[in-house]
């Protein structure tokens, strides 16, 4: 018996990959973790199975469900929206099953922020603009921020931004980047990515919050940088014609050359 915990996506149910879906065809029985995982994903499950939303429950509750189809021998989906490697609540849950010997695998899905992008038509890295990402989050009830990660520490390197659980607080992430971004900064709220009814508010972080209405909320990413929007980039040295690469090797003693 094994659980397999599964990258559900961002929300529309066709951006589930091959490997998850048929873990979850394989499994009768699913826990998925809430609203924010697509019912069209759960309906990959086999005939019969049984299927628990996991968002009342405690991590207690979650494990003795865990336990009771380890006994019965039941392979179990455990689903979490977007991908696992972000707060998905992943690792308490595998620490628990590492002290009861019981085994996992790990199948990833496409985050929000991934989801994000290909809704702006945008790419997150452009040469001479921004070539890091920080996917990040303001201070929750459940999660505080460890002293250091600050959006203004984060700010201060000029990384394109991916702020997530924040929408809430929108007021104060523009307050914590201004000093940094300057307030003609491209900013993009992208709420529901790849919902059917996805909504995109681009602006500056001097006019994101007088764009914002009621119903954007929760579901929402802030995306903060001057790739948004930029066309004034340096083309990537990857495809210069002029780049010595291994499977374009050039001149008389390229820094590649092809073997025989
Ligand atoms: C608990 S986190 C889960 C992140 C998830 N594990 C991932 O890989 O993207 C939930 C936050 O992710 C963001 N989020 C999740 N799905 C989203 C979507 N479809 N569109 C926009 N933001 C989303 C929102 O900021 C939301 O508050």
């Amino acid at each position: 018996m094994t659980v397999h915990f599964i990258g559900a996506g961002p929300g529309a149910a066709d951006l589930l990959t091959l490997r998850g879906r048929d873990l979850i065809a394989a499994s009768p029985v699913c826990l998925y973790a809430g609203s924010l995982v697509p019912e069209g994903v759960l309906a990959h499950c086999p005939p019969g199975a049984r299927i628990i939303n996991t968002a009342p429950l405690s991590l207690e509750e979650i494990i003795a469900e865990i336990q009771t189809a380890d006994a019965q021998g039941l392979e179990v989906a455990r689903l979490h929206s977007g991908d696992l490697a972000i707060w998905s609540a992943m690792g308490e849950q595998l620490r628990r099953l590492r002290q009861l010997g019981i085994a996992y695998d790990i199948t990833p899905g496409v985050p929000a922020f991934a989801a994000a992008a290909a809704a702006l038509g945008a790419e997150l890295t452009l040469p001479g603009v921004a070539q890091s990402v920080v996917l990040t989050r303001s201070s929750g009830r459940a999660s505080p921020m460890p002293d250091g990660e600050t959006l203004a520490a984060f700010g201060a390197t000029g990384a394109t931004l991916a702020i997530h659980l924040s929408i809430h607080v929108l007021g104060e992430v523009v307050a914590a980047l201004l000093p940094h971004y300057g307030a003609d900064c491209p900013v993009a709220v992208v709420w529901r990515a790849s919902w059917p009814d996805e909504r995109i508010l681009r602006g500056t972080l001097a006019s994101i919050e007088g764009m914002m209405d009621q119903q954007i909320e929760r579901t929402a990413l802030i995306l903060v940088g001057r790739v948004l929007g930029a066309e004034d980039f340096a083309q990537s040295r990857l495809y210069a014609p002029d780049y010595d690469r291994r499977y374009r090797p050039l001149g008389t003693h390229p820094r590649f050359p092809e073997t025989a």
